[in-house]
């Protein structure tokens, strides 16, 4: 059942090129335009509504804060993400005028399934994008999109996070497309490099001998941090969360520009440090900040695309990823980082699969 492979996770990494291929070329129409089947959202209600939440737990949040970006930046509307467990019982400001995006993969969670119930009482309509067809969030969302990314088993969830960012990146082009934000050529360029995507993964996934080299040099560490800005700061947090959830480091992001404001005087000699640096505008500020954590001795392991050879000067180990548009990149960037959880994890001698106190799905809050 684990197809040859040692564990679940591993399996379940393996399978994001087809996972994100079906997802998104399954939904292609001849003309090459996307088919949300399950949503029936029109333009006069994308013109009516004012804000979007998107709604979340752990790595689906952190998928949803991408989404949030995507839509920002095409929709032009303005969108809230938040984490379910916050939002439910904090001041929220749902509306008939608001759209809610619950992101699921188990589509059974406990507090994001309150907050579908909160919010469609307060008039609001509910967007489900989950992996479980007939599970309670799809059943009582009024629109659902499934990640087609299969079974997903392991604890540490991957194929569900790379297959949330390709269903809300597509829901916000075809949304951006319906209210006339984006041109048909920029819809139709987007998706075409979007297609792109699984080879790009696969070629990550094929030099994964590297990342072995980097989880033996971190295998003891106490404490690991993620830097990152912007939607690389996003994807810091999925890396951190991947990584203390099943190898047990304490690991933590920071948004690499709030180092000066605390963060850096936790910077020792070797402290590991996996700074991500995709985003063409920002990528001089981060080279910057790399350089600031190198000199107090840190350990940098750098990812970025194969023409940012300057990371180089201000790292240990860079680990390169396929050129791609700056919003997709987070979709092969998370690659080498579920990898190295998962191989710190399996050389530490753990349960990969099952990590302590932990259940695959929360259905208890
Ligand atoms: O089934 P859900 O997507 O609602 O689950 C949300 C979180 O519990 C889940 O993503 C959790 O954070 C994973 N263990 C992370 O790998």
């Amino acid at each position: 059942e684990k197809g040859g492979y040692d564990c679940f996770m591993e399996k379940e990494i393996f399978e994001q090129p087809d996972g994100i291929k079906h997802t998104l070329e399954r939904r292609l129409d001849e003309s090459g335009k996307i088919v949300l089947d399950d949503i029936h959202i029109d333009k006069s209600y994308l013109d009516y509504i004012n804000k979007i939440y998107i709604i979340a737990c752990g790595t689906a949040y952190n998928a949803g804060i991408l989404g949030k970006t995507a839509m920002q930046k095409w929709m032009g509307i303005p969108v809230i993400t938040d984490i379910a467990s916050e939002f439910r019982y904090n001041q929220n400001f749902v509306d008939e005028k608001t759209l809610v995006i619950l992101v699921s993969q188990s589509g059974e969670t406990a507090d994001t399934l309150a907050v579908l119930r909160d919010s469609k009482k307060k008039g609001a309509r509910v967007l489900a994008v989950t992996n479980v067809v007939g599970s309670s969030i799809a059943r009582e969302a009024d629109d659902v999109f499934y990640t087609w990314a299969g079974p997903e088993i392991a604890v540490a969830s991957t194929k569900a996070y790379t297959t949330q960012i390709v269903a809300l990146y597509m829901i916000a082009l075809n949304f951006a497309l319906e209210m006339e934000k984006i041109s048909e050529a920029e819809y139709f360029d987007i998706i075409d490099k979007m297609k792109e995507i699984p080879s790009k993964v696969q070629e990550v996934l094929d030099n994964r001998d590297y990342i072995n080299v980097i989880a033996d040099e971190i295998v003891g560490s106490e404490h690991a941090f993620f830097l990152g800005r912007g939607v690389d700061y996003a994807l810091a947090m999925e890396g951190s969360l991947k990584l203390k959830e099943i190898s047990y480091i304490h690991a933590e992001a920071f948004a690499a520009g709030e180092l000066k404001h605390g963060t850096i005087a936790l910077v020792e000699d070797g402290t590991p440090i996996i700074s991500i640096a995709t985003q063409q505008n920002l990528f001089e500020k981060m080279v910057s900040n790399m350089e600031e954590v190198r000199a107090r001795g840190a350990y940098v392991v750098a990812i970025s695309q194969k023409h940012n050879k300057e990371v180089e000067k201000v790292s240990n180990r860079v680990i390169y990823i396929p050129d791609s548009e700056d919003i997709l990149s987070p979709i092969i960037a998370v690659i080498p980082m579920q990898l190295l959880a998962l191989t710190v994890s399996s050389k530490r001698g753990l349960d990969v699969d099952k990590p302590r106190n932990l259940a695959k799905s929360v259905t208890v809050e």
